[in-house]
């Protein structure tokens, strides 16, 4: 189950956190893996020390440094996989950071850096990546195409002191969702998970203390550790038919989203024409009571 060897994964920001238990939970399910992460000395050594722990256990790995939203990196990134290890199965976008402000702190530079290296680092990697898949396929050969993006609840609950960071989570789901449907075609998947995880970028944060390890010593809930099988499964054969899907995944959890519903919708009374604000008024109103909560907080499950 989950056998993938002789396939070949690409993930970015694989020297920490999530992408470096991703990385190493594809190489033990057998995949060579390419660490990509930023070209700055401590990524580097971190990148390099990935790389270092997949061959301790038998692994093939090798680290390419540059920046994941850098078209020229990104490409080179994609060379040296199809260089050292002939082919690409698996891209895993997961590099990022955060600027966090509210909206009305925050700098255009602020927002520009962290859509740039969420939303155009999946841009890039996602484009590069298919292109070599749809020319294969197009060339009559088989195609073997996983795309696993890295989003956040932050996109659709919203995250009040980051509006960069959700607006560019939200924007990877729309570009995860239209290449699961443009790929379906050639057997490609795309999927995107949004964890939860205790790493450097949520270490400083609110949710520190929440994600801190047990005092106990019991199960950390909020080791990135407890993310990757999500990855190594959603890369396998056995996931093949998978695609489109949204996964919040932490602990011993995956919760499945939806798909965004209807709830409520309303034509207008008098027939086929234009609403007044007084008819909008009169047709929503009992939806909006007294009572009603209209910001949204984390998901809910329903009632089994
Ligand atoms: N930790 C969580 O609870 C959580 C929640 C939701 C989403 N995420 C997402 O998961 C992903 C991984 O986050 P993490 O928590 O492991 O953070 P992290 O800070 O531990 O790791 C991020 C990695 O990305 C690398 N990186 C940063 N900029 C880069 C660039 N331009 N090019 C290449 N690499 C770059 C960093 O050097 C680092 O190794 C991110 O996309 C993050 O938004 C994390």
């Amino acid at each position: 189950m989950g056998d993938l060897t002789g396939k070949v994964a690409i993930v970015t920001g694989a020297g920490r956190g999530l992408g470096r238990e991703e990385a190493m939970q594809l190489a033990r399910q057998g995949a060579r893996v390419v660490i990509n992460d930023i070209n700055r000395p401590d990524a580097e050594e971190a990148a390099q020390a990935t790389v270092e722990e997949i061959k301790a256990f038998g692994g093939e790995a090798i680290a390419v440094f540059g920046d994941c939203a850098d078209s020229n990196d990104a490409e080179a990134l994609m060379k040296t996989a199809l260089d050292t290890f002939g082919d690409i199965n698996i891209m895993v976008n997961n590099a990022g950071f955060c600027r966090d402000k509210t909206i009305f702190g925050m700098s255009d530079d602020e927002f520009d850096s962290v859509v740039r290296v969420h939303l155009r680092g999946h841009f890039v990697n996602m484009r590069n990546v298919t292109a070599y898949w749809r020319n294969k396929a197009k060339g009559g050969e088989e195609v073997y195409g996983r795309l696993i993006s890295t989003s956040s609840e932050a996109a659709i609950y919203g995250s009040a002191g980051q509006p960069n960071y959700a607006s560019a989570k939200a924007g990877i789901i729309a570009m995860a969702m239209g290449a699961a449907q443009l790929l379906s075609k050639y057997g490609i998947t795309s999927n995107v998970i949004m964890p939860r995880a205790l790493t450097d970028m949520t270490a400083g944060g609110q949710t520190a203390q929440m994600f801190a390890p047990p005092e106990d010593g019991g199960f950390h809930m909020f080791d990135p550790a407890n993310v990757a099988p999500l990855v190594g499964y959603l890369a396998s054969p056995e996931a093949g038919h998978i695609s489109g899907e949204v996964m919040v995944v932490w602990g011993n959890e995956v919760a499945v989203l939806e798909r965004p519903r209807v709830r409520d919708a309303i034509a207008n009374p008098k027939g086929a024409q234009k609403w007044e604000v007084d008819d909008l008024h009169t047709a929503l109103a009992s939806h909006y009571d007294d009572n009603y909560v209209s910001v949204w907080g984390g998901y809910s499950v329903p009632p089994s």
